[in-house]
């Protein structure tokens, strides 16, 4: 990794962004009850309305055309059923689907009814069967706001000359795109026939049968692919647009807009590495191919997952490759989370604390063990940052969260921060050696299985443990996991490098100008922890003497900005708003554009520039963000 890039134009794809739909709202509570079954069992999953004890979807073969003008997939999921003796029907998850028809294979008509909407979760499709239905045709159409998809103009792309269509999933977003058991814990191969536009590509979580597309009638292309391993619904992804690929090694590529291809092949040069690494950890990646997709600047989240071809946001093409832990996170998900699943949303600490503590290996496995010391440092300055905000006993610093409403919004960092700090505290206790053979043989024991939090603590009882009950006492485990706060036995890594920076902080807050501080070499983590320790609210001439010796408002990495801007607006630095602006209006990463609207809105100065420029920027979101966004301008 090499410094940041300090005197370059933010990012250069200023596209007003364009509108889409609605907002959502919240859903019932879970519970943690199991149905023991002879199948792997599957928890009681409250944001679905599928009774897999009854009839389960094993697979799901799509065939849907996609249609920019109208906005809609259409087509038809045909679902194969594992059905249990005496069940006559089977239940499906929809939101928003329009419903063409439900047939069995040989085209016959089944009955089926829609439930009540429910605001959040969608409407119960039960289709019912025949004596001997093991597979149903569903015909049917998505809606232009399918929370799940984003629509993107051409003019929101980076080459303006073609639409593109992409798909998050997770949480619960599948049922507005796909009729199935959307429940992490029913788990599903599938394959699909996508039919678009001449001129464009078609990619998909799933293996390419057809790379390039095979012309088809009506100036088409159609593409083909398959998933053979079995995942669960919410890594069904889909995105269409004019998307270029470049190889990176034998198993990994990169897939982009034709004029960021070489930007982003840059970017994650050393991903093959990153794979060789996290195999060495925690044995073999199981996925066959390991590619990226870097999306519009309007994917609303960093990264996701989607096996075998993780979406990444163009936030994370610092030009230096700074910031590729992302990368290693989302890689670190083919174990935790593709592999064994989070068994609800209540659980998903299982998916994004294991993940961040798997992503920290991995870089330290790259880069070194000061790297990997400050990546966790700098973990854990947010987590107590985020503690102080919410209070250090809400329910909210808790892992295991009881879900109220919806999954979509866990906004938090808890989870990751937290769960990631667990992780390393029990390295810390038990050793590395012992620790690290622990967690590859519980990716084993449950690979394409679902996992919840009690099954979790069991694991480590029982394979960690073992009885010993001086190590029992010293991990806390249920405190970890089911109190607020941050445990006292907690690690904290040290790190020559950042004490150094620390050192720094206070020349400067002890009246040293910015000039005056030594931070020759800094890498972009320190650049971070500098910017993370300083206070709250500094002076207009503070700001002034950091802005002038550093260039914060002309960084090119969205990281180092992102905290800038914070720190600009808490003490209305002016000379950094024209920067704002055009960061708020050129990428719709939530985890950047929520705080800094929030901040802007609670300060009587910044409400109105707030309003000013989400009218400007609000069609341009992606709905998931679109919607926090609508509640909180309110
Ligand atoms: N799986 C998450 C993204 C996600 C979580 C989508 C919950 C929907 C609901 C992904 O792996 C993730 O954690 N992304 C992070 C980046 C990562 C480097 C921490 C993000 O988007 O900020
Ligand atoms: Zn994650």
């Amino acid at each position: 990794m090499r410094l940041h890039a300090r005197s370059r134009l933010v990012l250069a794809l200023a596209v007003p962004l364009l509108a889409l739909a609605g907002c959502r709202t919240a859903a019932p509570e879970a519970t943690a009850s199991q149905q023991p079954q002879s199948q792997p069992r599957i928890a009681h999953d409250p944001h679905s309305f599928a009774r897999p004890e009854e009839a389960r979807v094993t697979h799901v073969a799509l065939d849907l055309g996609v249609d920019f003008a109208a906005r809609t997939l259409k087509g038809s999921a045909t679902l194969d059923l594992q059905v249990q003796p005496g069940a006559s029907e089977v239940v499906l998850d929809t939101d928003g689907l329009r419903l063409r028809s439900v047939t069995d294979e040989g085209g016959k008509a089944l009955p089926w009814t829609l439930g009540t909407a429910h605001p959040r979760l969608g409407q119960p499709l039960t289709v019912t069967l025949r004596p001997g239905t093991r597979r149903i045709v569903v015909r049917y159409e998505t809606r232009p706001e399918a929370g799940a998809l984003q629509w993107l103009t051409p003019a929101q792309t980076a080459g303006k000359q073609h639409p593109y269509l992409f798909s998050q999933g997770e949480a619960i977003l599948t049922r507005t795109w796909v009729p199935t058991q959307d429940s992490p814990g029913i788990r599903q191969t599938y394959s699909a026939r996508l039919t678009v536009p001449r001129g464009l590509r078609a990619v998909m979580s799933a293996e390419q049968l057809t790379p390039e597309g095979v012309p088809v009638d009506g100036g088409h292309t159609r593409f083909d692919f398959r998933m053979p391993q079995a995942i669960p619904p919410y890594l069904m992804a889909v995105a269409v647009g004019d998307i270029a690929f470049q190889q990176l090694g034998p198993r990994s590529g990169v897939y982009a807009e034709p004029s960021v291809l070489a930007r982003a092949a840059y970017e994650f040069g050393e991903v093959e590495q990153m794979m060789a690494a996290a195999e060495r950890l925690y044995g073999p990646y199981r996925w066959g191919r390991y590619d990226i997709l870097v999306l519009p600047p309007s994917f609303p989240y960093g990264g996701m997952e989607n096996p075998r071809l993780t979406f990444a946001t163009p936030t994370v093409l610092s030009g230096d490759r700074s910031l590729v832990s992302l990368i290693a996170h989302e890689l670190a998900h083919s174990w935790s989370g593709n592999l064994v699943t989070n068994a609800t949303w209540s659980d998903s600490w299982l998916n994004e604390g294991v993940t961040s503590y798997f992503e920290l290996r991995i870089m330290e496995a790259l880069y070194g063990r000061e790297v990997g010391a400050m990546l966790s440092r700098l973990s854990l300055q947010e987590l107590e940052r985020t503690e102080k905000e919410v209070g250090e006993q809400s329910p909210q610093t808790q892992l295991y969260v009881q879900l109220k409403g919806d999954p979509e919004e866990g906004g938090s960092r808890v989870i990751y921060e937290k769960g990631a700090a667990f992780l390393q505290t029990m390295e810390e206790t038990v050793g590395r050696e012992r620790f690290d053979a622990f967690l590859r043989s519980y990716f084993d024991r449950h690979a394409f299985q679902s996992m919840d939090t009690r099954g979790f603590l069991a694991e480590v009882r029982e394979h960690l443990v073992k009885g010993d009950a001086a190590l029992e006492q010293k991990l806390q485990l249920d405190e970890w996991v089911y109190r607020p706060g941050l445990p006292a036995n907690v690690y904290r890594p040290q790190t020559d490098r950042f004490a150094h920076v620390e050192a720094q902080v206070k020349a400067f807050l002890g009246g040293a100008p910015a000039s005056a501080l030594k931070t020759q070499g800094w890498l972009t983590q320190e650049w971070q922890y500098f910017l993370g320790l300083l206070p709250r609210e500094l002076t207009p001439a503070q700001l002034a003497s950091l802005d002038g010796t550093f260039h914060f408002t002309q960084t090119g990495n969205s990281e180092v900005l992102f905290a800038w801007l914070e720190k600009t607006i808490a003490s209305r630095y002016e000379p950094a708003l024209p920067a704002l602006e055009h960061f708020l209006t050129s990428q719709g990463r939530g985890r950047f554009v929520r705080p800094l609207y929030r901040a802007l809105m609670d300060r009587d100065w910044g409400k109105p520039l707030a309003q000013r420029i989400y009218a400007e920027a609000r069609t341009g979101y992606h709905p998931v963000v679109m919607g926090a966004l609508d509640k909180m301008m309110n």
